[in-house]
């Protein structure tokens, strides 16, 4: 990999660019919490955010941007569809909706957030595809630069791919060492879709493990970081989050050291280590929206 700065990209399918590190929001509250780490992070230098309709801070993070002063334009911005609002008509009103809470009449990359999926939902495959429908509509109309998924395992990509016209450009899946899912990333970079990192650090969960930390000192580095370049040297864009501005800065100083293939080979046989415990097929997201 050859990115040197937090503005280098990424480049999607068709040709959209996407800053290599995200600033993730998952999480932080609605709020001061939301538009000040925001703010915070652009400042920093970081020009990609992720949010999601469902952590219910879209109207503080579009706060955070404007109150950064910097351009729209500057940001690529992305946000998810919630589970509650599958099927062609819905996903375009809560499209809608997302837009206004961000206060913003566009986004760069919009993606489903989970699958329908068979054990809930026996007609998924056509849920799935008229949720997707609605995406391909709306990125034909110009509101959505990029289209995308988030969540999806092979059976997922491949009943929408029977029915999409257009292949999702994204994936946004748990990755960290420890919880890696290195064949869907394969996977995916085969059929052209590129993969993102949510929760790289383990949620925090990983931070403290002693096989992580031997590697990180050797290279003078935190385990934070070590995390974040190694979801970036397998090709995935990692979107690491933190309250704290010296944390926000110092997830972002990985471009001055290069892990060993040995090391590599470690962190990527590291299992069972900070899985956050959600699988598609157990369908933890409409579990939640059930109990709404
Ligand atoms: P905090 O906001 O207090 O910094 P992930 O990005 O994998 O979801 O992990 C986020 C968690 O990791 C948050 O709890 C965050 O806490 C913590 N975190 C983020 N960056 C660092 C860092 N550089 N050092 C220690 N903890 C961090």
């Amino acid at each position: 990999m050859d990115f040197k700065k937090l503005t280098d990209c990424f480049t999607l399918s068709n040709g959209v660019k996407i800053p290599c590190i995200g600033y993730g929001t998952w999480k932080t509250e609605n709020g001061q919490a939301a538009k000040v780490s925001v703010e915070n992070a652009l400042r920093l230098g970081y020009r990609h955010i992720d949010t999601a309709f469902a952590y219910g801070n879209e109207e503080s993070v579009g706060e955070g941007i404007r109150a950064s002063g910097v351009k729209r334009e500057d940001i690529f911005l992305t946000t998810k569809h919630w589970v509650s609002f599958r099927g062609f008509q819905k996903t375009v009103e809560t499209f809608e909706a997302s837009l206004k809470n961000l206060g913003t009449d566009y986004v760069d990359l919009y993606l489903v957030h989970w699958p329908a999926v068979e054990k809930v939902s026996p007609d998924w495959k056509e849920l799935n595809a008229s949720t997707w429908s609605a995406f391909e509509k709306l990125y034909r109309d110009g509101k959505i630069r990029a289209i995308g998924v988030s969540n999806f395992e092979v059976p997922h990509l491949e009943a929408l791919e029977e029915r999409a016209d257009i292949m999702p450009m994204v994936n946004q899946i748990e990755f960290h060492p420890g919880y890696s899912q290195l064949l869907l990333a394969k996977y995916c970079r085969e059929k052209g879709i590129t993969v993102e990192a949510w929760s790289p650090l383990g949620s925090g969960a990983v931070l403290s493990d002693g096989t992580l930390a031997a590697i990180a000192e050797k290279y003078g580095k935190t385990v934070a970081q070590l995390c974040i370049r190694y979801a970036l040297e397998e090709n995935v864009l990692p979107l690491p989050k933190s309250l704290k501005p010296e944390r926000i800065a110092s997830n972002a100083e990985v471009f001055d050291f290069e892990i060993s293939d040995g090391d590599m080979e470690t962190l990527e046989s590291i299992s069972g280590l900070g899985f956050s415990g959600f699988l598609p097929e157990d369908a933890p997201a409409d579990a939640i929206a059930a109990a709404e």
